[in-house]
């Protein structure tokens, strides 16, 4: 069975083919330069972009996929959630191809996507709890199987990533976000900065508070924050040259600009310090609530899900309980086609099917 699927939710337009268990093609194109310029996402230069783009992969998937639009057995697109008029456009090539080659047309919930990426390699889902942690959502899914999830706990405001983002942001680091962090955090110690964990015995989870915490500190470390057009803050290695550098011929005279110079070392115990605050968060709330509904497998997915740091520590922490643990591999936790494509292929496996006539829904609820 070969499915062919688009995913235009928010400012990634990406198409896939998957035949069985085995992907044919894969193609993402990102348009974070375009929206850069704006400080953040701009709906109608995302949906132009999907307009001009979408075609392009299309055509891309079925020359690497070696496939004609007639050797394909069904057609997904996400339905939701995401921009009302990014979804539009996937789904109405999506819609357009079935249609026209007469195959069926299937409506996916991205989030569903993200929640069954862990098992694309090995195809069968098993009941589990499951972490999806993004830019646009933070959630604990219960998941009995296929199609029957019930929510456990969620955001009461920013998501995970999003937090990654504008903490990014307020340093004068680059988008998105968590990745910038994470590199930064990798240099770091992640007990210099006290930051809070909130909510910690609740199954929802709070960013919003630890956001606010980072813009507190960054006075005190000279920094005015800019949340809306970043911080302009410039890194050094250190402030005094060390032996080595002597002879380099290294300047560390202050900046031309109006830029705040912050020590590299502070800049990255503070990336650490906050990577180190989410994911504690992300690991105390997960483990609790796999003991509570009592299951063998944790699972995460979604962009923040990249996080070397979030999978090695809830990793550890699923063993010392005795449980098992599975990621999506990174190159599936961000926005892809390839999710989609390996959703619907599950669901029309097992008997689903959407109607053409059904409506993308921007606030499309998993549970
Ligand atoms: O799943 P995704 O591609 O899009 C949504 O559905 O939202 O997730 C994007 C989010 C961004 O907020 C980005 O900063 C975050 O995932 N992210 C990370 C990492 N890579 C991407 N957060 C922490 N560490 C990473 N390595
Ligand atoms: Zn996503």
């Amino acid at each position: 069975m070969t499915v062919l699927a688009l995913e235009t939710s928010c400012d990634e337009t990406a198409v896939a083919i998957l035949r069985g268990r085995e992907l044919l093609a894969s193609e993402i194109a990102s348009q974070i330069a375009e929206h850069e310029k704006y400080g953040g996402i701009v709906p109608e230069i995302a949906s132009r972009n999907h307009l001009v783009q979408a075609p392009r992969l299309l055509e891309r998937v079925a020359r690497t996929g070696k496939i004609d639009m007639s050797n394909v057995d069904a057609f997904a697109a996400t339905s939701g959630p995401g921009l009302a008029s990014s979804l539009m456009i996937g789904a109405s090539i999506a819609k357009a191809l079935a249609i026209g080659v007469g195959k069926p047309y299937l409506a996916i919930n991205h989030l569903e996507g993200h929640l069954l990426s862990p098992f694309f390699s090995d195809g069968a889902v098993k009941p589990n709890v499951s972490l999806i942690v993004s830019g646009g959502h933070t959630m604990l899914i219960r998941v009995h199987g296929l199609a029957g999830y019930e929510l456990i706990g969620r955001t009461v405001d920013d998501a995970a990533g999003e937090a990654f983002d504008k903490v990014a942001k307020m340093l004068g680091l680059g988008y998105p976000g968590g990745p910038e962090i994470e590199k930064r955090a990798r240099g770091g110690d992640p007990a210099r900065f006290n930051l809070p964990r909130s909510m910690l015995d609740s199954e929802n989870f709070s960013f919003s508070g630890l956001k606010t915490a980072v813009r507190y500190l960054l006075p005190k470390l000279g920094v005015i924050p800019n949340e809306r057009e970043g911080s302009r803050i410039r890194s050094v290695d250190h402030l005094a040259p060390k032996r080595d550098q002597k002879s380099s011929g290294r300047s560390f005279a202050p900046p031309q600009d109006d830029s705040v110079i912050l020590d590299d070392r502070v800049m990255n115990d503070l990336c650490a310090s906050f990577q180190q605050a989410i994911v504690d968060i992300l690991v105390r709330k997960t483990i609790a609530a796999a003991r509570k509904y009592d299951v063998d497998l944790v699972t995460v997915s979604g962009g923040v899900s990249c996080n070397q740091e979030l999978r090695r520590q809830l990793g550890a922490a699923c063993a010392r309980k005795g449980l098992e643990f599975k990621s999506a591999e990174p190159w599936l936790c961000t926005d892809n086609a390839a999710m989609i494509a390996f959703t619907a292929s599950l669901r029309l496996q097992a008997g689903f099917e959407s109607k053409v006539t059904e409506e993308i829904d921007p606030n499309l609820a998993l549970a």
